[in-house]
């Protein structure tokens, strides 16, 4: 079926890099027993947790413009960067090793999750390449460092940013915009949306801003960060949504410029706790009723710190009629067999303590 985005923008979806990966649309249904416990007539889920095979979750629609893009340019493996227990290096891994890629996994430190064991035993599984690095500047010397190495070549190794959230990246992220706009349209939702979607590396907040607002959608999208202010402001989501703007009109000019973005989107910088990774009184109740009332499977990192947004906001009675939409970000597919018996002393050291 043609995906919305690409009807409206024939030309441009001609010249995008793309691979498909992504089982799209993802459905956008209700959740009404959820809804009755908060009080409210409704609440719907836009299930991204079921975007992809055998991996799903938000990054699954970046990574078919990124993955495409290293494919069109003959790159031979990908390189990406990430906490230890990052759900983006682990997708791109995957749906890299889909295409024939290899993949470099840059890791940095994190706080110790349930969640980050299974996901080091993937990689294992994958054969991702892992470097461990304790910050930023060590990050990116062990990323030139693999360049330098690299027996194709260093032009041969893709490099995908943090989240994926490059302009490209981005603009996965604009095209579930057009396709939320047309469910929300097709199911004839009256009145205000409110879209509710935990944000790290921001491009998936700032592809749905741009989407929407692309799309002719009023829905108002609510950001609720994962990370501490310096890592995530308004201006910054601001600023990706111009350059990802500028990555489509330089490959279609027809595509109309964007402005009053910023009133389009609110951050809600109240969902965080201590940090990164740091569980949340509010986050685990979420969690844990998503899970009994609606059968969603979320942790805490992200999408249980966003449901805890749109719960505080329902309880507060400052819906105001609007129909709150929650993202869910998170894959759900199953782990595949045979993790528990995966071979750990390939762990790099500076891995093990989160086994
Ligand atoms: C489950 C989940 N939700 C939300 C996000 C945030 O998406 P973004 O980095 O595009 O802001 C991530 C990013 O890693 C994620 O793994």
């Amino acid at each position: 079926m043609i995906r919305p985005f690409d009807a409206r923008f024939p030309q441009l979806a001609a010249r995008l890099p793309r691979r498909e990966l992504a089982s799209l649309p993802t459905a956008l249904e209700p959740a009404p027993r959820l809804a009755a416990a908060l009080g409210l007539p409704a609440l719907l889920v836009k299930r991204d947790d079921l975007s992809g095979q055998p991996y799903g979750g938000n990054k699954v629609r970046k990574l078919e413009y990124l993955l495409g893009d290293a494919l069109e340019r003959g790159c031979d493996t990908v390189l990406t960067f990430g906490a230890a227990g990052s759900n983006h290096a682990l997708a791109t891994a995957i749906h890299a090793r889909q295409l024939g890629l290899d993949c470099h996994a840059i890791l940095s430190e994190q706080v110790q999750t349930p969640w980050v064991a299974d996901t080091l035993r993937w990689h294992l599984q994958l054969g991702t390449r892992l470097t461990p690095a304790a910050g930023y500047p060590q990050m990116l010397a062990a990323a030139a460092d693999i360049r330098a190495r690299h027996p194709g070549g260093p032009g041969r190794v893709y490099e995908i940013t943090w989240g994926g959230s490059s302009p490209l990246g981005t603009i996965g992220f604009v095209a579930a915009g057009f396709e939320i706009a047309a469910q929300l349209a097709a199911r004839g939702v009256p009145g205000p949306v409110r879209i509710y979607m935990a944000c790290g590396t921001m491009g998936s907040v700032a592809g749905l801003v741009l989407g929407l607002y692309l799309a002719g959608s009023d829905a108002r999208v609510v950001a609720v960060p994962i990370l501490p202010p310096e890592r995530v402001s308004a201006a910054a989501i601001a600023a990706l949504c111009a350059a990802a703007s500028e990555a489509l009109q330089e490959r279609d000019a027809s595509v109309p410029a964007c402005s009053g973005l910023q009133s389009r989107f609110e951050l809600r910088s109240g969902f965080l706790g201590a940090g990164y990774a740091q569980a949340t009184p509010e986050g685990i109740e979420a969690m844990h009723l998503a899970g009994e009332l609606a059968g969603l499977k979320l942790e805490t990192t992200y999408t249980a710190k966003a449901l805890a947004c749109l719960f505080a906001d329902a309880r507060s009675g400052c819906l105001d009629g609007a129909v709150p939409v929650f993202w869910q970000t998170l894959n759900s597919q199953p782990k595949p067999p045979g993790l528990d018996a995966v071979d750990t002393s390939r762990l790099p050291p500076g891995l093990h303590r989160y086994l």
